[in-house]
């Protein structure tokens, strides 16, 4: 990803600090904010282990965010080719990239900075086709929310706050299931309807936060 000048919203700052790039609210003190973090760590029971077993090859994270759930992918030894459009959020995992002692995660990750879209109809070999494209667009703000929504999460917003809509979302489907991606993953509140575009998923994965939905696509469906 290119390091060209960026723009910080008002109230936000972004700060090298000797972990990496923090972004916090001006008001908080040094530390209190959040990093990217691509670092390996043992997941093999997440639900994103469970979603992409049984297809083999490289993933694709349309939506890195801090990358979170790209972290966790290649931790799960797939190469990942990770999308973000924020410039301050692909600054962030760039500097997370570079600060990898782990050169076996580093070089499992391919970062890549833009709209998603756009990205997977230019996408190489072996990225052509993906086993699967994950997907985790913001969440709609809960209405009957009991608990605030994490520290990242509010920063992410706060940091996106005017440039994500519902469309968005929508069009960042179309744009999976346009792909030959074996399998189109996406991440949803519990209490969200699947697109209706989309037909039932193959399957779901269930926690108290978070429903992740899949659907396999082409050849019979493998319930892992
Ligand atoms: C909820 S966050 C993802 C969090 C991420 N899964 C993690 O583990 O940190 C959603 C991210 O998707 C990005 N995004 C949304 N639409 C996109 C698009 N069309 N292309 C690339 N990135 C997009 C947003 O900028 C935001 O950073």
């Amino acid at each position: 990803m290119p390091s060209d000048e960026i723009d910080i919203p008002s109230g936000l700052i972004l700060e090298p600090m000797v972990l990496g790039l923090e972004l916090r609210r001006v008001e908080d003190p040094p530390g209190q904010g959040v990093r990217a973090e691509l670092a390996a760590i043992r997941r093999g029971s997440h639900p994103l282990a469970r979603a992409i077993r049984g297809v083999e090859g490289p993933v694709i994270d349309a939506t890195t965010g801090l990358g979170g759930d790209t972290a966790v992918l290649a931790s799960l030894g797939r190469e990942v080719f990770a999308i973000e459009r924020n410039p301050v959020l692909a600054r962030m995992l760039q500097d997370a990239h570079e600060r990898l002692d782990d050169r076996a995660q580093a070089d499992r990750i391919h970062l890549h900075r833009g709209d998603a879209c756009r990205i997977l109809a230019e996408a190489e070999d072996p990225f052509t086709h993906p086993a699967a494209i994950v997907l985790d667009p913001m969440y709609p703000t809960r209405r009957s929310a009991s608990a605030l929504p994490t520290k990242p999460m509010q920063l992410l917003r706060e940091l996106l706050a005017g440039h994500t809509t519902s469309d968005d979302t929508e069009n960042l489907i179309a744009c999976a299931f346009a792909t030959r991606a074996r399998r189109v993953v996406l991440k949803r509140p519990p209490e969200a309807l699947p697109p209706d575009s989309r037909g039932k998923p193959t399957f779901s994965i269930e926690s108290k936060l978070v429903r992740w939905d899949v659907w396999e696509r082409g050849q019979s469906s493998v319930m892992p």
